[in-house]
């Protein structure tokens, strides 16, 4: 969700205005997700970088989403939407992560979509603590070093038992990945959106999601094998 500073920035407001009205963006997405068949939503709301950013915004952005959380609640449970976070909560301020904990286990028997929050998460930490993991299983005996393949670290993820994503969307027209879902993009097509987070409606959404429905997906094989032989 990128570019609420310079959208606000571009209309004379504060940067956290851009964030708040971003913000309000988040659950017609949800909504459209929903009616699109869509199973989850990851939405990458603070990085682990984002520390680095002035104190004022952090707790301007906290506030918010608590705020925006507790203003929606109802809304997300007559849905169904079943709430996760990756990341590390244990750093966030009680008034976030106690709702949030709560909000988690009194969504965890909802069915209809999963709605991932990405909370204080960076891929590169995350996999390091999925390799401290391992490691620690296999100097403890219980886990054989040539038994780690990929559904191995893959379970031991933060994301263990999330699909990988299909797509990734990225919006202000800023082309990197910047530290989200590193190993699990691995095959997930990327679409770049021009505008900027709080101009992205459900239309510019469709967009991205009709940009996603052109592309070949191979897997690595070539486009003749897929023919004969469609997979996944
Ligand atoms: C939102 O946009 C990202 C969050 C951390 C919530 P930005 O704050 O990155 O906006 P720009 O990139 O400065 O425009
Ligand atoms: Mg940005």
């Amino acid at each position: 969700m990128d570019g609420n500073g310079r959208w606000a920035a571009a209309r004379g407001l504060p940067r956290l205005e851009g964030h708040r009205r971003g913000a309000e963006r988040i659950f017609d997405i949800v909504d459209h997700c929903i009616d699109s068949g869509i199973g989850t939503l990851t939405i990458f709301a603070f990085s682990a970088e984002n520390w680095k950013r002035p104190l004022d915004e952090v707790n301007g952005l906290f506030k918010l989403g608590e705020w925006i959380l507790r203003a929606n609640l109802t809304r997300l449970s007559r849905r169904q939407v079943r709430l996760k976070v990756i990341g590390d909560l244990s750093a966030m301020p009680d008034f976030v992560r106690l709702p949030l904990e709560e909000a988690i286990r009194s969504s965890a028997s909802h069915q209809a979509f999963t709605l991932v929050v990405a909370l204080n998460y960076g891929a590169r930490q995350e996999v390091i603590q999925a390799v401290q993991q391992i490691a620690q299983e296999v100097a403890a005996g219980t886990l054989a070093p040539n038994a780690v393949d990929w559904a191995a670290l893959e379970s031991r993820l933060q994301t263990a038992g999330t699909p990988d994503p299909d797509l990734i969307i990225r919006t202000s027209g800023e082309c990197r990945l910047s530290n989200f879902l590193l190993l699990q993009s691995a095959y997930a097509e990327i679409v770049f959106a021009p505008v900027h987070w709080p101009e992205f409606t459900k239309e510019q959404f469709q967009l991205a999601l009709d940009e996603f429905a052109k592309r070949e997906r191979r897997y690595g094989q070539t486009p003749e094998q897929l023919q004969a032989k469609p997979t996944a």
